[in-house]
C-alpha cells in the first residue's frame, strides 16, 4: 500500500502553512496541517510507509478510508475505470446532439478595439440551407444560441425567425453587443429566452469610447433602453463587462450604478478580464472581482461561478467530478458558422484551423481537432497525476505552430498556484 500518485497536494499559503489534498481519483478534499502534512510527504518520498505511533496510526487509518492510500494496481484499475465510464457517458451524449449555437454573420456594426474576432473576414448571413442541415442532422435540438460577429443586426431578421420556425418550442439565448434589442423584442417576445448577455464596458462615457459603431457614433444610451424594454418584458439579461486595470473602477461605479435602479435589480452580471491582459494582470483583477463579489449587496459575478473544478469546489461548493477535458467538458458545444465550418470552442470561431470540421454541405469532422483532445490523447496526461481534475488545459491558448495533441499545463497551475488560495482566503473570511 502506497501514497496514491494521484494525490494533488495545494500550498493553500495561508498563515497555518495548511495544504489541501485532493483525491484526484475519487475526488475527496481535505485540509491537512503542516503536522500532518510533513508524515505523508515523508511516506510519499520512502519505499514502504512504517508507522511509529498512534498519532501516524490514525492518520494512516484515515488517509485509507479515504484512498489516499492504495494498492498502486488498484489505483491504475480505478483511474482506467473513471476514463471509460467518462469516455462511454461521452460518446452516448454526442449520438444525441441537443444544443446548436449559430454563429449568424462575422459582420458587426460595432468596432471594439479589444475585439478577438477582429482579425475575422466578412462574411455573408448563415443561409436557410445551412440551417436545415443542422436540423438534418441533429433532430432533437432543445437549446439554440445566436452568435456573431453581431447576430442581431436588422439584415439577420429573416434568418433568424427562420430558425425559430423551425424550433419554436426550443429554449434559446444570445451573445450580443445589444444595439438593436428594441428592434428584436418582438421576436424576443415570441420564444422562451434563458437569458441575452450584454456588454456594457462601464459607464456612459468609458462604454462609448470602446463600443462605439464602426463610424465611431455613441451607443450607450440605446443599449440601456433595449436592456430596460427586455427586462420590463421579464427577459433575462446579463450585463457583461470586459475589465482591464484601466477600467475596473469604472465598471465597479457602473455595476453599482444599475444594481441601484429598479430594473437593474432583476440582471445578471459577468465581469471578466480581457483575454488580452497577462496572467498576473488577470490574477490581480480575479483577487478584485472576488473582492466586489462579497461585498454586501453585490450582484454575484457570474463568472465566479464557473471556475475551474477545484476553485469551483471551493468558492461554490459545486462537487468535484472527473474530466477528460478541461472546456467543452461534454463534448456538446457546437458553433456553426456561415461558411459551413463547425467549431466547439467559443473562442476559435472564425479560425477555421481551430475548427472541428465541416457541416455543410457535407458534414465531415476532422480526426485531431479541439474534439478529440483529451486526457487520453495528450501524451503527456496520460500518466499525469492532474489529469482527471485538469483534463489537458486550454487548447485555444496552444501556439498554432504547436500540435493539437499537446498539453496546456498553464491553467491548472494556475489555478494551483494563484485561484485556489485566492478563492479558500475568501471563503475562510466570509
Ligand atoms: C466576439 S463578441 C460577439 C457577439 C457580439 N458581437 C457581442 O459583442 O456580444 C462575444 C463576446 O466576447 C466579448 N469579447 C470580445 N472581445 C473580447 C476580449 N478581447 N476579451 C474579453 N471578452 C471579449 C464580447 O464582449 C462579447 O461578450
Ligand atoms: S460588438 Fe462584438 S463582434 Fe462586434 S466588434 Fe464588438 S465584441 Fe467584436
Ligand atoms: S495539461 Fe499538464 S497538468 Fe494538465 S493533465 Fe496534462 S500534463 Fe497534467
Amino acid at each position: 500500500m502506497k501514497i496514491i500518485k494521484n494525490l494533488i497536494a495545494i500550498d493553500l499559503k495561508d498563515e497555518n502553512e495548511d495544504y489541501l489534498f485532493v483525491n484526484g481519483i475519487n475526488g475527496m478534499v481535505d485540509i491537512v496541517h503542516k503536522k500532518e502534512r510533513e508524515i505523508i510527504e515523508n511516506w510519499r518520498c520512502a519505499d514502504e510507509i512504517i508507522i511509529k505511533d498512534e498519532f501516524e496510526q490514525s492518520i494512516y487509518d484515515y488517509l485509507v478510508s479515504h484512498q489516499y492510500i492504495m494498492d498502486i494496481d488498484d489505483e491504475q484499475t480505478a483511474k482506467q475505470n473513471i476514463i471509460e465510464k467518462l469516455k462511454h457517458l461521452s460518446d452516448e451524449r454526442s449520438q444525441n446532439q441537443r444544443k446548436a449555437c449559430f454563429v449568424i454573420t462575422y459582420n458587426c456594426n460595432f468596432a471594439c478595439p479589444y475585439c478577438y474576432e477582429k482579425e475575422v473576414e466578412t462574411s455573408p448571413v448563415i443561409s436557410k440551407s445551412m440551417v436545415d442541415k443542422v436540423f438534418l442532422d441533429n433532430p432533437n435540438i432543445e437549446y439554440i444560441s445566436f452568435f456573431g460577429g453581431e447576430p442581431f443586426l436588422n439584415s439577420n431578421r429573416d434568418i433568424i425567425k427562420y430558425i425559430i420556425s423551425k424550433a419554436p418550442d426550443a429554449k434559446y439565448s444570445a451573445i450580443t453587443n445589444g444595439y438593436y434589442l428594441l428592434e428584436y423584442i418582438d421576436i424576443f417576445k415570441s420564444i422562451d429566452i434563458t437569458s441575452i448577455q450584454v456588454t456594457i464596458d462601464g459607464t456612459r462615457e468609458a462604454h462609448n469610447k470602446s463600443r462605439c459603431l464602426i463610424n465611431g457614433s455613441p451607443t450607450y444610451d440605446k443599449i440601456i433602453d433595449g436592456i430596460k424594454i427586455c427586462v420590463e418584458n421579464k427577459i433575462p439579461i446579463k450585463i457583461r463587462m470586459n475589465i482591464s486595470p484601466e477600467n475596473l473602477a469604472n465598471c465597479l461605479e457602473e455595476k453599482k450604478r444599475i444594481e441601484s435602479t429598479d430594473w437593474g435589480k432583476n440582471v445578471q452580471f459577468e465581469l471578466q478580464p480581457l483575454f488580452q491582459c497577462s496572467s498576473s494582470t488577470s490574477n490581480d483583477l480575479y483577487e478584485s472581482l472576488v473582492d466586489n463579489d462579497n461585498e454586501d449587496g453585490s450582484t454575484e459575478n457570474q463568472i465566479l461561478k464557473n471556475l475551474s473544478p477545484i476553485s469551483d469546489f471551493l468558492y461554490n461548493g459545486t462537487k468535484l467530478v472527473p474530466v477528460l477535458k478541461t472546456c467543452d467538458r461534454d463534448g456538446l458545444n457546437r458553433f456553426y458558422d456561415p461558411y459551413g465550418n463547425v467549431y466547439n470552442c467559443i473562442l476559435a470561431v472564425g479560425q477555421k484551423h481551430k475548427s472541428i470540421g465541416q457541416y455543410y454541405p457535407e458534414l465531415s469532422l476532422k480526426e485531431k481537432s479541439f474534439l478529440t483532445r483529451d486526457i487520453t490523447t495528450i501524451e503527456k496526461c496520460k500518466n499525469c497525476a492532474n489529469s482527471l481534475l485538469c483534463g489537458g488545459g486550454c487548447p485555444n491558448a496552444l501556439y498554432d505552430t504547436e500540435d493539437v495533441f499537446s498539453p496546456n499545463c498553464f491553467n491548472f497551475l494556475n489555478d494551483v498556484n494563484n485561484t485556489i488560495p485566492l478563492v479558500y482566503k475568501a471563503r475562510m473570511s466570509s
